[in-house]
């Protein structure tokens, strides 16, 4: 069973690979620069967006601006925040080559329920729309991208589709008004369009979607974690021979509910998880584990990940069913992705012609090692 779906695989990276080698002479992808987004967590010490490479990039989402929870509008009225936002967007703009940037709103941290309550009402919804668009004028982004983590139930899904529907309407109206061109209108959503693995069904709005919002990021990450300790995962597994808990499912799922290959960008993690395994002897993918660590919550960077290979003369291990990479210490096991996996991903997703990739998080690479890479596959 493990060796035809390790045959299968290999056969889905050539497919990938043979479509990426193709792709100067294919009309349909040709029509859009790649977006190469990454997010910038503002609260990051010692790492100003004039030290981000912005060669490899196209767009930086400032995380995060959270909305206040009463008035549902942002108030940037501390001053620090304010000169934050600013130099943020300035630095950017005049890097060479410079950067389009967008904020990024909520987040994992903020959650699900003020997002909920603010898309419930139609008056909150414009004190809300209206605001970022205030927000992102005054200190210079070319965009604003919701993170809503996630919507819960079906009510929040078609309360996500008018606010999508509400913000198109508004931010048109104030580019005709102003002359200027639209801010862009991104957001970050789950990595499956219709399958949640906690709740109840519920379904993204597509066709919203698929018109009223310039492109989405998948977040193709996070399938296992420290919410598993009693056994190590592929956290970014592009195939999943057991579930439908896979990047390849979750970027299918995209396509079938019909929105838009060039509006689909396909996320990448710049960390790793990491587990205590149970015996150091079984240390696959899917071994027992009985805790997670090392790092906060069990996440390391992918610059502590190269730093605790080093350390630890760490041996590490190509997981060719999952397409993942992960290093095993003792009992400690990380599960990451480096240049190698990261290229077939890259491959993957330009088979299926999709308009990009994104990272979380900036501030994770090591010496740009793996946003140089992304960048070389992907250019036109
Ligand atoms: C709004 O935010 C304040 C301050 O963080 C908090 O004390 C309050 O409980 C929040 N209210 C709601 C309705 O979430
Ligand atoms: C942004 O802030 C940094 C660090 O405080 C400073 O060196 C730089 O000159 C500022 N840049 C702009 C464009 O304001
Ligand atoms: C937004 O999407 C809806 C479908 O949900 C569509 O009817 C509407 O025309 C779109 N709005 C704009 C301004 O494109
Ligand atoms: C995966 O999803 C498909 C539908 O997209 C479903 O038919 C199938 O049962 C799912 N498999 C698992 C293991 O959940």
């Amino acid at each position: 069973m493990a060796a035809a779906f390790r045959a299968c695989s290999y056969a889905v990276f050539l497919t990938a690979f043979f479509a990426t080698s193709s792709m100067a002479s294919d009309h349909y992808s040709y029509d859009y620069q790649p977006i190469k987004g990454v997010y910038y967590p503002s609260w990051a010490q010692d790492f100003g967006p004039s030290s981000i490479n912005t060669k490899l990039f196209t767009h930086v989402y400032y995380a995060f601006l959270s909305p206040n929870n009463v008035t549902f509008k942002f108030h940037v009225d501390d001053q620090a925040q304010a000169l934050q936002l600013l130099n943020f967007t300035s630095t950017l703009r005049a890097k060479k080559p410079p950067v389009k940037t967008l904020f990024s709103v909520g987040g994992a941290a903020e959650g699900a329920a003020f997002f909920s309550r603010m898309a419930a009402d139609p008056s909150s919804r414009a004190a809300f729309v209206h605001s970022s668009v205030e927000v992102a004028r005054k200190f210079g982004f070319d965009g604003v991208d919701l993170d809503w983590e996630f919507p819960q139930d079906s009510t929040d899904m078609q309360n996500l589709a008018y606010l999508l529907d509400e913000w198109r309407v508004v931010v048109e109206k104030e580019a005709g008004a102003t002359g200027r061109p639209p801010l862009l209108l991104t957001a970050a959503v789950y990595y499956s369009a219709d399958t949640f693995l906690s709740g109840p069904a519920r379904a993204y709005p597509s066709v919203s979607i698929s018109k009223n919002r310039t492109w989405i990021n998948v977040m193709n990450y996070d399938y296992h974690g420290k919410w598993d300790p009693t056994a190590t995962g592929a956290q970014a597994a592009l195939f999943d021979p057991k579930s439908n808990v896979s990047t390849s499912y979750g970027l299918g799922s995209w396509i079938r509910v019909g929105v838009p290959r060039s509006k689909l960008i396909m996320g990448l993690p710049l960390y790793g998880r990491t587990w205590q395994l149970k015996d150091p002897r079984f240390h696959g993918v899917g071994a027992p584990a009985v805790d997670v660590g090392p790092g906060p919550d069990g996440v390391l960077t992918y610059a502590e990940v190269v730093k605790f290979n080093r350390d630890h003369k760490a041996k590490v291990v190509y997981d060719l069913d999952t397409v993942s990479v992960y290093s095993v210490a003792g009992t400690s096991w990380v599960g990451y992705d480096d240049t190698t996996t990261v290229t077939v991903k890259i491959g993957y997703a330009r088979g299926l012609k999709l308009r990009g990739y994104f990272f979380w998080a900036v501030t994770g690479d090591y010496k740009w090692r793996i946003s140089k890479r992304a960048s070389q596959l992907w250019s036109i």
